[in-house]
């Protein structure tokens, strides 16, 4: 007999849903040819989303933080193995001071709060970027967030916080110097310093999601993307859910990676692979 549900919470309707959730995952998993190992995202358009609704900016950003949780959600349960967020860029100092106050303390709450459902789902927490120009408190709950959760062997997700690509490539030289102080800067190739940037013991992202309706980067990673697939959706970040992230892993599957070499090339490659695969 069917039945209404009056009121529920998001976690309430959540829990209503799972089981459907869960079939449906399936169902799209067994559609795919591949999941994206690494996605990165840049999380844009919280401000906007206020703006059509008049309320304040702020809480464009709130209702961001429950996005991030679902897609968190969403990308373990495919199997992704690294998640990395654009959460907060080194140009992102320049917006209104009251603003960043509540972003940081946005940040502050998240880090405080979700832990424990980090651990629970397994989930491996990283923040890269220059930390040390946060607050003391924030750099504590970083540290202690990450030591609660490194152990963890699930999907492992990154948090970009005073992050740009510019800095991670700088940062990655001077560790290289460090590392290697007898040599001449001469001696330095792209391969030892891919060793350095950001983010090095993990796959390089091989899909790269904005949401909002920009097309740019943003000096975002960009070491790291050489590569990586680009994926543009005007959807701004809060409305960005499980079904959107679909979306955008159905047109990862649609591409072809070339990775320089010719079409024909990658079409024997794969060719042979299958007949590898299916001749065990
Ligand atoms: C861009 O929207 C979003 C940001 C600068 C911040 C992203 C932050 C969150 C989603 C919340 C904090 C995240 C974590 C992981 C705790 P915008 O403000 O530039 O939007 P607009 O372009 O519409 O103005």
């Amino acid at each position: 007999m069917p039945f209404l549900v009056l009121a529920a919470t998001d976690d309430e309707v959540a829990r209503i849903n799972e089981p459907f959730l869960f079939l449906k995952t399936l169902k799209f998993l067994s559609m795919m040819k591949s999941i994206p190992e690494h996605i990165a995202i840049i999380m844009d358009g919280n401000g906007r989303w206020a703006k059509k609704r008049f309320l304040p900016r702020f809480m464009g950003h709130q209702k961001g933080v429950k996005m991030v949780k679902k897609i968190v959600s969403h990308c373990a349960e495919l199997g992704v193995t690294s998640l990395t967020l654009f959460a907060f860029s080194t140009e992102n100092w320049k917006r209104p001071q009251e603003e960043v106050s509540q972003l940081m303390r946005l940040f502050l709450s998240a880090l405080q709060r979700e832990v424990q459902k980090l651990n629970e789902n397994n989930v491996q927490l990283k923040i890269i970027g220059d930390i040390s120009k946060f607050d003391p408190e924030i750099i504590e709950h970083i540290q202690k967030a990450e030591a609660a959760t490194a152990q963890n062997a699930g999907l492992k997700l990154n948090i970009a916080a005073n992050y740009g690509g510019r800095w991670d490539i700088v940062q990655a030289v001077k560790a290289w110097q460090v590392a290697h102080p007898e040599e001449s800067v001469e001696h330095l190739t792209e391969e030892a310093l891919s060793q350095f940037v950001c983010l090095a013991e993990q796959p390089e992202p091989d899909l790269l999601i904005r949401t909002g309706g920009e097309q740019r980067i943003s000096n975002f990673l960009i070491w790291q993307l050489a590569y990586t697939e680009l994926y543009f959706t005007d959807t701004l970040w809060p409305n960005f859910d499980e079904k959107q992230l679909d979306l955008a892993i159905e047109s990862f599957n649609q591409r072809e990676r070339r990775f320089g070499k010719t079409s024909e090339q990658v079409q024997a490659e794969n060719q042979a692979e299958q007949q590898g695969e299916s001749s065990c």
